[in-house]
C-alpha cells in the first residue's frame, strides 16, 4: 500500500467513526430535549434539573467532541503544515477544559443547590479521573511542549520526546474514560427519566447508546492504532523513511518523531 492510499484510508476510518460518534452525541441530546426537560429556563432556575441538564450539554459538547477532535488533530488535519495541526489539537484541548471545568462546576452546583451526596456513584467516580487526569495531561501538555519551546536541542528536547509516548497514552487512556463515563451518566440519566417504567424510552435508549458505542469503538480504534503504525514504521528505519519522517506535514500518523 503506498503512502497516500494508507494516510486516505486512515483519514476515511477515523472521519467514520468522528461523524458516528457525532450521530451517538446528538442523539443522546436529542433524548435530553425530549425526555428529560431540555434546558430551557434552567438558568433562571437554578437546581432544577434544566439546570443540571447543561452539564450534559457542556460535558458532551464542550468537552467530550472538542477533545475528541484535538486528539486526532495531527491525523485529521493533513491538509495544513503540522505547526498549525498543533495549534489545533492545543485550541481544541482548551476549549475542552473549559467545557470540563463548565460542565462540572453546573453539576456540583445542582447537588449542592438539593443538598445530595457528592461523589456517590460510578458515573461520578470515574467522572473526577477522567477530570483529574485531563487537567494533568492540559498541564503537562503546556509545559512541555509550549513553556519548552525556546530550549529546543538541549535536554527539555529530549524530555519533550519523552514525554510524548507518555502523552498519547494518557490521551488514548482519556477517550476510552470518557467514552465510559458518559455511557454511565446516560443510563443514570435513563433511570432518573424513568425509562424502566416506559418501554418506549427503553428501546429508544438502546438506539441513543448504540450509536455512541459502535462511533466510540471506531473512532477509538482509529486513535489507538497509532500505536501499531509506529511500531511497523520503527522496524523499517530506511534512509526512504527517514526522509519521510523528516518532513514538515501534518501528514504523518507518527507524532513521536517530530514534536
Ligand atoms: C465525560 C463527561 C462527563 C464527566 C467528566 C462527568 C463528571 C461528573 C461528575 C464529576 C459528577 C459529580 C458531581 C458531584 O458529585 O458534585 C457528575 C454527576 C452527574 N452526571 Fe456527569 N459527567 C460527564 C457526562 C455526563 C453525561 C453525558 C451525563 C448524561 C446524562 C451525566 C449525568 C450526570 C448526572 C445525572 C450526575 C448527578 C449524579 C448524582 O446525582 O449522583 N454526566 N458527572
Amino acid at each position: 500500500m503506498t503512502k497516500a492510499e494508507f494516510c486516505f484510508g486512515n483519514i476515511l476510518f477515523g472521519t467514520f467513526g468522528l461523524v458516528l460518534t457525532t450521530c451517538g452525541v446528538a442523539l443522546m441530546w436529542e433524548y435530553m430535549e425530549d425526555w428529560a426537560g431540555g434546558i430551557e429556563g434552567g438558568f433562571d432556575n437554578p437546581g432544577s434539573s434544566e439546570y443540571g441538564n447543561f452539564h450534559v450539554l457542556f460535558m458532551l459538547f464542550a468537552f467530550f467532541l472538542p477533545f475528541a477532535i484535538g486528539a486526532a488533530s495531527f491525523r485529521l488535519f493533513t491538509f495544513v503544515d503540522r505547526s498549525i495541526a498543533k495549534i489545533f489539537h492545543a485550541v481544541f484541548n482548551t476549549i475542552g477544559l473549559g467545557g470540563a471545568i463548565a460542565g462540572f462546576y453546573i453539576e456540583y452546583d445542582t447537588i449542592e443547590i438539593n443538598g445530595y451526596d457528592h461523589f456517590n456513584s460510578a458515573h461520578t467516580y470515574m467522572g473526577l479521573l477522567t477530570l483529574a487526569l485531563y487537567l494533568f495531561q492540559w498541564i503537562s501538555g503546556l509545559v512541555l511542549f509550549a513553556i519548552c519551546i525556546p530550549f529546543k536541542g538541549t535536554v527539555m528536547s529530549a524530555i519533550k520526546k519523552g514525554w510524548l509516548p507518555i502523552h498519547r497514552l494518557i490521551g488514548q487512556a482519556l477517550f476510552l474514560f470518557l467514552s465510559v463515563t458518559i455511557v454511565l451518566g446516560m443510563m443514570m440519566k435513563f433511570v432518573y427519566t424513568g425509562f424502566m417504567a416506559d418501554p418506549d424510552q427503553f428501546r429508544l435508549s438502546n438506539i441513543v447508546m448504540s450509536y455512541f458505542v459502535v462511533g466510540v469503538c471506531t473512532y477509538g480504534t482509529y486513535l489507538i492504532t497509532g500505536i501499531f503504525q509506529r511500531k511497523e514504521k520503527s522496524q523499517a528505519s530506511t534512509a526512504s523513511s527517514a526522509a519521510y519522517v523528516e518532513t514538515n506535514d501534518a501528514f504523518s500518523p507518527d507524532t513521536t518523531v517530530k514534536i
